[in-house]
């Protein structure tokens, strides 16, 4: 985990250790420490004695470039879905440890030491393609889990948090500066809200990957706040996209990326095909571009992009949003990537 340049501020320092006192959590004096890397939630480490905890607060108003706000309640949508993906996989997400509503604030378990962030290491050019099988699997344990039990698909069945943090910023924003793409971008967007297949946990991202970096090694997957019942091809889409995304951006790591997402969709389409049916090669495909060119042209975007590499990938997700490939293997094909 990467710690934040930024001091924790007092008014989050009151709220973190208030929380945990009155949890019963704290034993002697905290320590607090920012973690970086989120744009839409207060996250810090607090220290105390032998324990320690993640204080995680939501913010309404997101810490990008343009202004995004979205509703603070889903932090609790966050630690509902943290606890039943822990029940379906307990090593691969952090144990909820307490919700305080009043304080308006979740105290997670702490990565153990050595996790660090995915996308950190892709960037790096540690790119190990089983930690694409094993995301493939424990994404397709959660999406077969909850297809099949209807309190779940209830419980998450809101669309407002995914409508604020994913359809408007990504898919309508890209589409209003694409005109072209945007019947097709329209089209996905309609056959996705009106499926609600599974639990989908709506950032699955690199970033929200914690990975200890040694073969075999451990697995978190974080950041539920958007989780919601809807279409299981947005997750496979969304951690493509970021793949992609990383060999427009690393080529001399393309062989080993292109082999992570490989393993990735395929154990996912394996383990999802009996429950879900086959994996609709088109549409995934045609999620990934949006999603790729909702990171260079939406409200989120890529952060590690030249301006030619931003080029590059707008326009290799018109091409595909044209004339989409069916699968990963027709998109190598058909593409220099
Ligand atoms: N339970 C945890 N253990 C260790 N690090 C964590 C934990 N939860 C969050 N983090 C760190 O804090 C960052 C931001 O948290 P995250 O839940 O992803 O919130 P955001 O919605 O702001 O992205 C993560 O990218 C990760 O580095
Ligand atoms: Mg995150």
């Amino acid at each position: 985990m990467a710690t934040a340049d930024a001091p924790v501020d007092d008014a989050l320092r009151d709220v973190a250790v208030t929380a945990l006192r009155e949890a019963g959590l704290l034993d002697g004096a905290p320590v607090l420490e920012p973690l970086a890397g989120g744009v839409s939630n207060d996250v810090v480490v607090v220290r105390a004695g032998a324990t320690a905890f993640v204080v995680k607060r939501a913010l309404t108003r997101l810490r990008v470039a343009e202004v995004w706000e979205a509703s603070a309640e889903r932090s609790y949508t966050e630690a509902a879905a943290l606890r039943w993906a822990h029940g379906v996989a307990p090593d691969a997400v952090p144990r909820v440890v307490a919700v305080d509503r009043r304080h308006g604030v979740l105290v997670l378990e702490l990565a153990p030491a050595g996790y660090g962030d995915w996308k950190r290491q892709l960037l790096a050019g540690d790119v190990r393609p089983e930690v694409g099988a094993r995301l493939g699997a424990v994404l397709a344990a959660w999406h077969v889990a909850s297809a099949s039990d209807p309190g779940v698909l209830a419980e998450f069945g809101d669309q407002e948090a995914f409508r604020q943090l994913r359809l408007d910023p990504f898919y309508a924003v890209a589409a209003e500066r694409n005109p072209a793409a945007a019947p097709a971008i329209a089209a996905l967007v309609d056959r996705m809200t009106g499926t609600r297949t599974c639990l989908v946990h709506g950032d699955f991202s690199p970033k929200n990957v914690l990975v200890e970096p040694v073969v075999d090694g451990g697995l978190w997957v974080i950041d539920w706040e958007v989780a919601h019942a809807g279409d299981p091809v947005f997750d496979v889409a969304f951690l493509l996209h970021h793949l992609l995304g990383k060999i427009v951006a690393r080529p001399e790591h393309r062989d080993e990326l292109k082999a992570t997402a490989e393993r990735f969709v395929r154990t996912y389409a394996d383990r999802t095909r009996e429950t879900l049916g086959v994996l609709p090669g088109r549409y995934l495909l045609a999620h990934t571009a949006a999603l790729l060119l909702a990171r260079v042209d939406g409200r989120s975007p890529v952060d590690y992009f030249t301006a030619d590499q931003r080029d590059s990938a707008r326009a290799l997700a018109l091409d595909m949003l044209r004339e989409t490939p069916d699968g990963v293997d027709e998109l190598w094909r058909m593409t220099s990537v």
